[in-house]
């Protein structure tokens, strides 16, 4: 059980495994397939829900063992993904067997962190969601109504009650335009032309909405990491509150695998390096080994000039970087963690640092 940990296997693996069963349930509906086709599409799709099932016990077996966060969920998807097709197996004839693998459409919810993003901006932006979606909700009781009262003699089978009208603003409103239900009269198409308008106003907005959500959320997700990130960087210890704040929105995290090249002895250097975690090599004559809380990177940084040696990481690093625009704000806003780089670079070139 351990050799095969299922409940390991990577998202985008676990996705694979979803899409080969959701397809093999799409294919198994085309009519006047052969007998043997439709056999070994079944034989693939018992496969998949093995692998559903084994992922199921290591699920469970984990949970015993950990305290796994956020596994209600998982598990619920787990057991659903393993007992719906396994009840529909049991119970229900013929063709529509297979089509209750479709559970397995809920897979990817497992372990997302996307979706737990999408609930968090919904929920932050439930306010202003629920007032874009009134509107909505009146403009089309409005538009059914202003229909209902324009068009109702003339095309009363489509606009003869306020629920008739409803689907024509629907689709208007939504700008899809099916085009079944078309107003007859001129006072008509201006109301039309206004529904539309206003359609693709709401659903602006709505979208406008989420963008800012997700940027706002994705944003302070960053912030949340790079402030813990830039608590394990001694030097940046010396700051206060404000600049900070303004070193942690600056910097950009990165992790480099062991033997991982991180920058190149010639090239052109625009930005310098915090350690927060890990070891990197820096190839001079006699190579140099630097480890949690240094710095390097800075002297083409500083200089202009190309870089003096090639840095590598010796185990998998954690680094924060910084660009040569920021460390101007930095110099601005922290002079003292200014001069300690500059000094740095001067000793590292083998000159005689500043006092
Ligand atoms: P840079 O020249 O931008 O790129 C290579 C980096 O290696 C360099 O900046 C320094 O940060 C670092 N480096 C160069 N020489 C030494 C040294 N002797 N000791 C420690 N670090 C060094």
């Amino acid at each position: 059980m351990s050799a095969l940990s299922f409940s390991k296997i990577s998202a985008s693996l676990n996705a694979l495994l979803a899409a080969i069963g959701l397809l093999t349930v799409a294919a198994l509906t085309t009519p006047d397939m052969s007998g043997q086709t439709r056999l070994i599409l079944e034989v693939l799709l018992a496969g998949v829900w093995a692998a559903y099932v084994l992922q199921l016990i290591e699920t469970l077996f984990m949970q015993r063992t950990r305290e796994a966060r956020g596994s209600a969920l998982e598990t619920t998807v787990d057991v659903l993904a393993v007992l719906v097709p396994m009840v529909a197996f049991l119970f229900v004839r013929g063709r529509d067997q297979s089509l209750f693998c479709a559970v397995w459409l809920l897979k990817p919810l497992r372990g997302s962190t996307f979706f737990r993003l999408l609930g968090r901006v919904l929920s932050k932006e439930a306010r202003n969601l629920i007032g874009v979606t009134s509107i909505f909700c009146i403009v089309l009781f409005g538009a059914a109504l202003a229909a209902y009262i324009i068009e109702r003699d003339a095309q009363p089978d489509k606009f003869g009650s306020i629920p008739l009208a409803m689907w024509w603003a629907v689709v208007t409103l939504s700008t899809t335009g099916y085009g079944d239900e078309i107003p007859q009269s001129f006072a008509g198409r201006i109301l039309a032309g206004l529904v539309m308008m206003s359609g693709i106003g709401i659903f602006a907005l709505w979208a406008g909405i989420l963008a800012t959500g997700f940027y706002e959320e994705v944003r302070r997700q960053d912030f949340v990491r790079n402030w813990q990130l830039v608590a394990g960087v001694p030097l940046f210890q010396k700051l206060g509150s404000g600049a900070l704040i303004e070193i942690v929105r600056a910097l950009r995290p990165r992790v480099v695998p062991a033997g991982g090249i991180i920058c190149r002895k010639g090239d052109a250097g625009d930005q310098m390096y915090f350690i927060v975690e890990g070891r990197v090599s820096v190839a001079t004559p006699s190579p140099v080994e630097l480890g949690t809380g240094s710095f390097f990177g800075e002297m083409a940084l500083i200089s202009g000039e190309p870089r003096s040696a090639t840095v590598s990481a010796a185990t998998e690093v954690s680094l924060l970087s910084l660009y040569s625009s920021d460390f101007q704000m930095l110099s601005s806003s922290s002079p003292e963690i200014a001069d300690i780089i500059r000094r740095t670079a001067l000793e590292r070139r083998g000159g005689t640092p500043k006092t």
